[in-house]
């Protein structure tokens, strides 16, 4: 979370375009991808960014079950994302060799994963419950949880989440649209994430 202000959340249909999204996100001074579990690309898109950018920190987001999370790790995930947390998940996470981000979106849930020892979280859908406003409210009696917002943040409402204290990136799919990866528009997408790149509270 501490690796760029943004955390590029990208859903691949094709594999194949994992390498050129991955050069493009670099090339636009960011740091970490993180590839949702949502297609049947997922897997061998992580592998290839992996093994083609490995300076990239590269990520499995949606992760699901424990069974999600092996895959990921198999495939080359250097870290690990999910919109929840089960226990059966988080179980599995604390075997896991990778830092793991659960979703949480309550107080009870944060304390739930501060008790299992969690410092860090996605707070999801982040707009829709209360933005930057909601988080502020809820992250000031928990002081021992840091945020990555992620869910409906744009380059516009990114600063105000980027300037409280306990939030160290915002997670989002704007920096690499689903129509510009499908019509290969690698520049425009460098673009984007050199915007992102830029993006400080
Ligand atoms: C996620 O999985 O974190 C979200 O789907 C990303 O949200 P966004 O598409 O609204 O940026």
């Amino acid at each position: 979370m501490a690796l760029s202000p943004v955390l590029p959340v990208v859903t691949l249909d094709v594999a194949e375009d994992a390498a050129p999204l991955a050069r493009a996100l670099q090339a636009g001074g960011l740091r970490a991808v993180e590839i949702t579990l949502r297609t049947p690309a997922a897997l061998e898109a992580i592998r290839i960014i992996r093994a083609e950018t490995p300076d990239l920190a590269v990520g499995a987001g949606t992760v699901l079950d424990a069974a999600q999370l092996d895959r990921a790790i198999d495939a080359g995930a250097t870290f690990a994302l999910a919109p929840g947390a089960t226990a059966d998940l988080l179980t599995a996470a604390r075997r896991a060799q990778i830092p793991f981000i659960p979703g949480v979106a309550t107080a009870s849930e944060i304390m739930r994963g501060l008790e299992l020892g969690l410092t860090h979280f996605k707070f999801f859908p982040a707009e829709q419950l209360g933005g930057a406003a909601g988080l502020k409210s809820l992250g000031a009696p928990l002081p021992g949880a840091t945020f990555c917002p992620t869910g409906g943040i744009t380059p516009e409402s990114a600063p105000a989440y980027l300037r409280l204290a306990n939030v160290a990136c915002v997670g989002g799919s704007w920096i690499a649209p689903a129509d510009l990866i499908r019509a290969h528009r690698w520049a425009e997408i460098e673009a984007l994430a050199a915007a992102a790149a830029r993006l400080a509270g």
